[in-house]
């Protein structure tokens, strides 16, 4: 992990159904309907002034990944037909209302609408932290996500954290570090451009980024006061895609920058991060209207690679659902694939955020991915559930015994389901999805496996999956037969 002494996010208390934010028709952010996201940047005027220096030090991490023990992944269970249907009380009607208020997208714009889906990209802090961010390593990345089939699979932003600036020149112009940037972030967004991908850039509503608050890294300067001036600056850059993080910064503040974006006329895409110290800004626990604010807001304190960590942020956004919807996304923070957790927790760590509709930012070396990691980080079908057009967030549907969860998140088409029967515990176990907890008629329905990639046939009323291991998931397509 990487982040800097904020505190610990807060699970919210309020886990109803109802949306809090009633009024959030739309999100705050317009593509301003003028251009095309992907087009380069020109370079004209684009050059700093100076040449800057290296950059102050910070530890940040190795590249370093292990991809730990293999597993497999339980794919069988019997069809256990007609048994239980209608056995579980007060869990149905799941996906009936309750979801109101959050749909729409990029209010007042033309043509375009950002983060009609969850964005997928990847972002330099999990993997290089500070010190590691430069030129080539984005360049790298950039190549990588078309070597791979990254780019293919639906990833598309390219995202430079913090530690890229060397404070400001003598007009206020944010300079970025040509010690790390010798090209410098025109030339760069052009490159990734030319790949057709997409860039992004970090930022924060104070006098400091965090790593200048936290790290030492002393040119890492915020916009609180600059915005018109920064989002101009990074609209002539050709950037894409902010991430605007609090770091002690004022809450008032976003929306001067979402303001500030939206003046420019280039359409991009605003990620926010409004928590640190205290309780943790969320949909159901917030002074601001975050979907009327930004694309997508962090729900927690930064991960880190680690099984706990994982869950942590899983229950952290669980009750967080109903603020979620196209243009508009709750933020559980970056993949930690491919970073240290096994192949199993990592298959079930994408599975879960497939299952929220969260971003789908990797933090990993994209350049040295083991075959399983690239597996897991490519699989369309679990893609798909993430990307599904309706943009439901899923949720908890039934706890059928301890460390067990039955997740499922309502898709596109009549009757579909995305199912997760989770097991977040030590030890293996079978756990069993009734049509009744998932909202579809009592019949029968087909059952596919995705990370399978099989169709386990017809099942009514409840499917069971036998001696799912320990810290997976399995990951279902139901849809009710006709
Ligand atoms: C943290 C943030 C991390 C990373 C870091 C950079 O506040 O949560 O994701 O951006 O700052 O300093």
């Amino acid at each position: 992990m990487l982040g800097f002494g904020c505190a610990e996010s807060r699970s919210p208390s309020n886990s109803s159904g109802s949306d809090a934010n009633a009024n959030a028709g739309n999100s705050g952010i317009s593509a301003g309907g003028s251009g095309a996201s992907s087009g380069s940047a020109s370079t004209a005027g684009a050059a700093q002034s100076t040449g800057g220096s290296g950059s102050s030090g910070m530890p940040g991490a190795s590249g370093a990944m292990s991809s730990g023990a293999g597993g497999t992944m339980a794919s069988g269970g019997a069809a256990s037909a007609g048994a239980k249907n209608g056995g579980s009380a007060g869990a149905s009607g799941m996906h009936a209302g309750g979801t109101a208020g959050a749909a729409g997208s990029s209010a007042g714009s033309g043509s375009t609408s950002l983060g009609s889906t969850p964005p997928m990209g990847w972002n330099s802090w999990n993997a290089y932290g500070c010190n590691g961010l430069n030129e080539a390593v984005v360049k790298s990345m950039a190549d990588a996500f078309i070597a791979t089939g990254m780019k293919d699979a639906g990833y598309e932003y390219v995202n430079l954290d913090d530690c890229w600036m060397d404070g400001r020149d003598a007009s206020g112009k944010l300079k970025w570090n040509a010690s790390k940037f010798p090209s410098g972030i025109p030339a760069l967004a052009e490159y990734i451009h030319g790949k057709g991908l997409k860039i992004g850039i970090y930022e924060t509503p104070n006098t400091k980024t965090c790593a200048a608050l936290y790290g030492g890294y002393t040119a890492g300067v915020g916009s609180v006061g600059h915005e018109t001036l920064d989002a101009q600056t990074f609209a002539s850059w050709g950037i894409d895609y902010l991430k605007y993080d609090k770091c002690q910064g004022q809450l008032s503040a976003f929306a001067v920058m979402r303001d500030a974006l939206k003046a420019t006329g280039r359409p991009i895409f605003y990620s926010i991060n409004p928590g640190d110290q205290g309780p943790f800004c969320t949909p159901t626990n917030c002074s601001l209207n975050l979907p009327l604010t930004a694309n997508m807001w962090r729900i927690g304190f930064d991960i880190s690679a680690k099984w706990s960590e994982v869950i942590r942020l899983i229950d952290a956004n669980k009750d967080q659902y109903a603020g979620a919807g196209p243009g508009h996304w709750n933020d559980p923070d970056m993949l930690e694939v491919g970073n240290g957790l096994n192949d199993v927790e990592g298959r079930a760590h994408f599975s879960m955020w497939a299952i929220m509709a969260a971003p789908l930012i990797t933090g990993n070396d994209l350049t040295k991915m083991s075959g399983a990691t690239k597996a897991t980080l490519t699989n369309a079908e679990v893609i798909a559930v993430d990307q599904d057009s309706l943009g439901k967030q899923g949720r908890v549907v039934a706890t059928p015994g301890t460390n067990l969860e039955v997740w499922s998140k309502e898709m596109s088409g009549s009757n579909t389901r995305a199912v997760a029967l989770f097991n977040r515990g030590t030890a293996s176990a079978s756990i069993t999805v009734q049509w009744s907890q998932i909202g579809l008629p009592a019949g029968a329905a087909s059952v596919r496996d995705l990370w399978a990639a099989k169709d386990l046939g017809a099942a009514t009323g409840s499917y069971t999956a036998t001696s799912v291991p320990s810290h997976s998931v399995v990951l279902l397509k139901i849809v009710s037969s006709p």
